[in-house]
């Protein structure tokens, strides 16, 4: 604490003297870290990506450092999600890149937007348009309802849980009265092991044989492993999995079962920008660096990706002279009437203009700090693990990449075979069809 607070004081005192030559831009730049329970890859990619920035050789590349200060709280209640923030907020940070839950979003994001200080987030999109927040993980919606139309499944099993809000089941329900789809929408947030199992024992007994499963990772590892054990992980099956990371899921069980399964992968692992983080990201000791002893998440890496858009808005600021500080905000976060920091707008600003490519692809936001212009695989389960059959992208939807050679090596050859199948625009939606 006291570094910080001699840090400020010498910071004062350069930027009078210096201020106009140099656009008085902090060598310290101080950010929050908000990591909650079981999120200790996601930490370590955040740690790595702070490490590796402070340590670069390139000046260009960082001009200044990053210093941040980490809450890692157990139980993200809004209690503690209040604490955590207020005491960043009175250290003076510039932006937050923190993880929230179901119960601490709200909380989060309204003192952000309050108080302007911008929330860098991997988590979960909230509907509505925060406008302090930076969404990292793009949507699936457009993704998972190309994919169903490609398969033209009308009638399947939606197994959902409510941690992500609802805004996956509303999409999958709109389209079904528009198509006439026959979905069986349960939510599974409050099951057991053995409530797994009586429900997809009972689905079967209906006939159900395809599922689309948007739960969260531990829900979704612990219903595959039910399938398991009740045998449901045989031809004759199809899972649609809606996530992000499909490579994190462990699905060995399935491949040999012979279940057809589906889903989608942000993190391309064949790009020099991966494979380049993978060297380090091998090297690290796994006592100091938990959770690096398997491959990045998808949330870790779009952790990872989260300090490289921190740092690229920074670099903006500074290149643009703006004269980013703390004073004259004694950071009180709960005064009344708020007292909101001065460039709280320019920080916004900075962050939402950011492009850069990242470990989950070309890295881009609109207005709302949305993810635009992205890309994610699409992947599926074959006898000899998971093969990517295509991609989606805001711009072009789903294309498929036709390959009839299942073991080819040779991907620039298939880059000549692609073929766009479905082109669905959000906004023009097809009238609902009347039926008589
Ligand atoms: C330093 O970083 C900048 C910005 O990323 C890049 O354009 C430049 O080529 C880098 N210079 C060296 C010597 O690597
Ligand atoms: C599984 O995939 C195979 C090959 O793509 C397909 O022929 C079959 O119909 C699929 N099974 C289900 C249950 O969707
Ligand atoms: C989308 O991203 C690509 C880089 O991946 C970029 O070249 C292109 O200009 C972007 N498109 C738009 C509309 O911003
Ligand atoms: C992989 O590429 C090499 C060299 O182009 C070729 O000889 C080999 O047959 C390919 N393997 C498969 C499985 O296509
Ligand atoms: C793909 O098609 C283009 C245009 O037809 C051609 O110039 C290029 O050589 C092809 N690439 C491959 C890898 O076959």
């Amino acid at each position: 604490m006291r570094i910080i607070i001699f840090s400020w004081h010498f910071l004062g005192v350069y930027s009078a003297l210096w201020g106009l030559a140099t656009g008085a831009f902090p060598s310290s730049v101080q950010i929050g870290g908000l990591f909650i329970r079981n999120t200790d890859q996601e930490y370590t990619a955040f740690r790595l990506a702070i490490f590796l920035h402070n340590t670069s050789p390139n000046a260009t590349e960082a001009p200044f450092n990053l210093v941040p200060h980490v809450d890692n709280i157990e139980t993200a209640n809004s209690f503690a999600v209040t604490n955590a923030f207020c005491s960043q907020y009175s250290r003076g940070v510039f932006a937050i890149f923190g993880l929230y839950d179901k119960r601490s979003v709200n909380t989060l994001t309204s003192f952000c937007g309050a108080l302007h200080i911008s929330l860098v987030t991997p988590s979960f999109p909230t509907e509505g348009e925060g406008q302090f927040t930076l969404q990292l993980r793009p949507s699936i919606r457009g993704a998972l309802l190309s994919l169903l139309d490609h398969y033209d499944w009308s009638r399947f099993v939606f197994l959902y849980d409510t941690d992500r809000g609802y805004a996956i089941l509303q999409a999958i329900m709109e389209r079904a009265g528009q198509n006439g789809w026959q979905v069986s929408a349960i939510c599974v947030e409050s099951f057991n092991e053995a409530a797994y199992r009586r429900l997809l024992e009972d689905l079967d007994r209906r006939q159900e044989r395809k599922y689309v499963i948007d739960l969260e990772p531990e829900r979704l590892q612990s219903i595959l492993e039910q399938a398991v054990s009740v045998g449901k992980h045989v031809k004759g099956y199809h899972y649609i999995v809606a996530n992000l990371g499909f490579k994190d899921i462990s699905l060995e069980r399935f491949m040999h079962g012979g279940a057809n399964v589906t889903g989608f992968q942000l993190v391309d692992f064949s790009k020099p920008i991966v494979i380049k983080l993978m060297q380090r990201w091998n090297k690290l000791d796994q006592r100091e660096y938990p959770g690096s002893e398997s491959p990045p998440k998808y949330t870790s890496s779009l952790t990872y990706d989260g300090v490289l858009v921190m740092a690229e808005a920074f670099r903006t600021l500074r290149r643009q002279k703006i004269d980013i500080s703390r004073r004259g905000n004694a950071g009180d976060c709960l005064a009344n009437p708020a007292a909101p920091w001065n460039q709280g707008i320019d920080m916004e600003r900075a962050l939402k203009q950011v492009r850069i490519q990242g470990l989950t692809g070309n890295i881009q936001f609109d207005h709302y700090g949305r993810r635009v212009n992205y890309t994610m695989d699409v992947f599926e389960l074959k006898s000899n693990g998971p093969r990517k059959i295509g991609y989606w992208n805001d711009i072009d939807k789903l294309v498929l990449v036709q390959n009839e050679n299942a073991l080819s090596n040779d991907s620039s050859a298939m880059e000549n075979r692609t073929v766009v199948v479905t082109t669905i625009m959000p906004l023009v939606m097809r009238k609902p069809l009347q039926r008589h």
